[in-house]
């Protein structure tokens, strides 16, 4: 297969590990500490998770463990959207079943988690394993988005386990994935299947994250990348002193990305959707903010400017997330009325005599584009896809709107549009991705050899040396509460939003107003894998601020 030279170079890295893995893998065992609980509803989550709920936090210290090097067959998915750094929480699982055993083996379940169900897999040999070693993406198996969740898939999985005599499964994915994972878990001991379920923390978001879980893999590589795209556009902007640059970026509803981003460029503006719904400021309110920036920049002969718009906001803004909901429910409540109506101007009008006025007042302030989008772009569960929204072309027509309505504006407003997000999720994982998936997917391996079932691999202390790190396993359960979901109580694993009394955006805010008016933008340039560890082996802002 060609490869680049950097493909090449990564082939040969050896990722770091924390100290206590690099024992000869016999030689470490797991001690408990007290058993624990969920972080709430504690009587609802007992009796739903009857055979793992209350598990204590394991510990990985010094020991005998004669079971290590006992032959066994383990499977791993790959769950939900690509993260930088999957193939080598493979790699770190696959290192560690060898180590045990040369003889056990590694299955990959293919295209996510309907591979178990399907009995859809391959083994995963030191040759294949090889051609992935610290890249990018998910491709040595694929993923996918199914949603292991019933009775019937769970059966179907214990056939496959049988199938392929694997006592132990690997799931990685983030929080609904985790969750599913534990669920998984719980069932397959009640049923004495033998088979253990250990989940390993997974997303770009960087939502998966608690007191044990310090953050999920990804989230590092991805806005390493977006940074340097970021500060590029910082530079072209500064050099041109043309255009304001509205970007997008993912992270479906926390805005941790967002506020990463910010930490690492210093934009004029960043938006931080928690904040919005914190204040509960409307849509104007948003639009009008910006705007001052913009033309109190102008009023400085800046007329140009980077601004940061993280991609679920629109379902932050309190009036926007009602309509939304509203819509949903009328165009699936009313459908033949709706699909009967032909263009924009008749389904305005109709949505004019079937919302509350203040609802309608809302929708028809919108540009017309973002309006056919919250009408068509529908998926199958009957919700819009707010990914697919233009959040940043809306706010900068707005924002150009209402500039034009300011007699005290007298500068210009020219705005381009970018979204980054899947540029991010495949990028050759940056060292520290690279060195905490391999920790993570080894550990991983330590728990299975120990006999846990319903944990999540955690190794923690990130903001130190690799060497520092400290490894372990958090029973599931423990991050677990009650959540409405589809008119449903589910257990759930608790989503981390951006925490507005958090050290990272209060650094941030600090700053911000500063950032809005100077022109302090910073160049993070691209992920760097090798030279001196203060450049190559960096956490993010976010990291060291939580951990400071
Ligand atoms: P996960 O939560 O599965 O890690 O996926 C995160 C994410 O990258 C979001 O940031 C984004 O909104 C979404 O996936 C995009 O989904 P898709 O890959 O299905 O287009």
């Amino acid at each position: 297969m060609a490869q680049s030279p950097l493909q090449t170079a990564r082939y040969q890295y050896q990722p770091k590990l924390p100290a206590i893995l690099k024992e000869n893998i016999a030689s470490i065992k797991v001690e408990m500490g007290a058993p624990t609980t969920s972080i709430s509803d504690q009587e609802e989550l007992k009796a739903l998770f009857s055979q793992t709920y209350g598990a204590p936090v394991a510990s990985i210290v010094k020991g005998d463990n004669a079971a290590a090097s006992k032959k066994v067959n383990v499977g791993v998915i790959l769950s939900g959207g690509q993260a930088p750094g999957g193939h080598n929480v493979i790699a770190g699982l696959f290192d560690g079943i060898k180590a045990g055993n040369p003889e056990s083996k590694l299955y990959g379940f293919l295209g996510g988690p309907a591979g178990i169900v399907d009995n859809s897999a391959v083994e995963i040999t030191a040759e294949l394993m090889d051609e992935y070693r610290n890249t990018g993406g998910f491709d040595i198996i694929g993923s996918g988005r199914t949603k292991l969740e019933e009775e019937s898939q769970f059966d179907q999985a214990i056939e496959t386990c049988k199938a392929l005599e694997i006592s132990a499964v690997v799931v990685i994915g983030g929080d609904d994935s985790n969750t599913n994972a534990a669920v998984m878990g719980d069932y397959f001991k009640k049923q004495e299947s033998g088979v253990q379920v250990v989940g390993c923390p997974k997303t770009i978001d960087g939502d998966l994250k608690n007191e044990h879980i310090e953050t999920s893999f990804g989230f590092d590589t991805a806005t390493k990348t977006y940074s340097e795209l970021i500060g590029n556009i910082g530079r072209d902007a500064n050099s041109a002193k043309k255009y304001w640059h509205f970007i997008k970026l993912m992270g479906r509803s926390a805005s941790h990305i967002a506020l990463e981003c910010a930490l690492q460029t210093q934009p004029n503006i960043c938006i931080v959707s928690e904040e919005v719904e914190e204040k509960q400021m409307t849509l104007k309110q948003v639009v009008s903010g910006m705007a001052d920036i913009v033309e109190k920049r102008a009023s400085n002969g800046d007329n140009f400017g980077i601004a940061l718009i993280p991609e679920g906001l629109i379902e932050f803004i309190p009036e926007m997330k009602k309509l939304i909901a509203k819509l949903n429910d009328l165009v699936a409540i009313k459908a033949d009325e709706f699909n009967a109506l032909d263009g924009l101007d008749a389904q305005q009008n109709w949505l004019k005599g079937n919302l509350e006025a203040d609802l309608f007042e809302a929708f028809a302030a919108l540009p017309a584009n973002i309006k056919s989008q919250l009408l068509l772009d529908r998926d199958p569960h009957g919700n819009v896809q707010v990914s697919l929204i233009e959040t940043e072309k809306m706010l900068s027509e707005m924002v150009k709107s209402e500039l034009a309505s300011r007699s005290s504006f007298s500068g210009k407003f020219n705005a381009l549009h970018h979204f980054f997000g899947y540029e991010g999720r495949c990028a050759f994982p940056s060292n520290f991705d690279a060195d905490y998936c391999y920790s993570l997917g080894y550990n991983a391996f330590v728990l299975i050899a120990n006999g846990l079932t319903g944990y999540i691999s955690s190794v923690r202390n990130l903001a130190n040396p690799a060497d520092q790190w400290i490894a372990g396993g958090i029973p599931l359960t423990m991050m677990m509460n009650m959540e409405q979901r589809h008119g449903h109580m589910k257990p759930v694993i608790k989503k981390a939003l951006v925490e507005l009394d958090g050290a990272p955006f209060k650094a941030f805010a600090a700053k911000r107003d500063e950032w809005a008016v100077a022109t302090a933008y910073l160049f993070p340039g691209a992920i760097q894998y090798y030279g001196p560890a203060e450049v190559c082996d960096l956490t993010t802002r976010t990291l060291a601020y939580e951990q400071a």
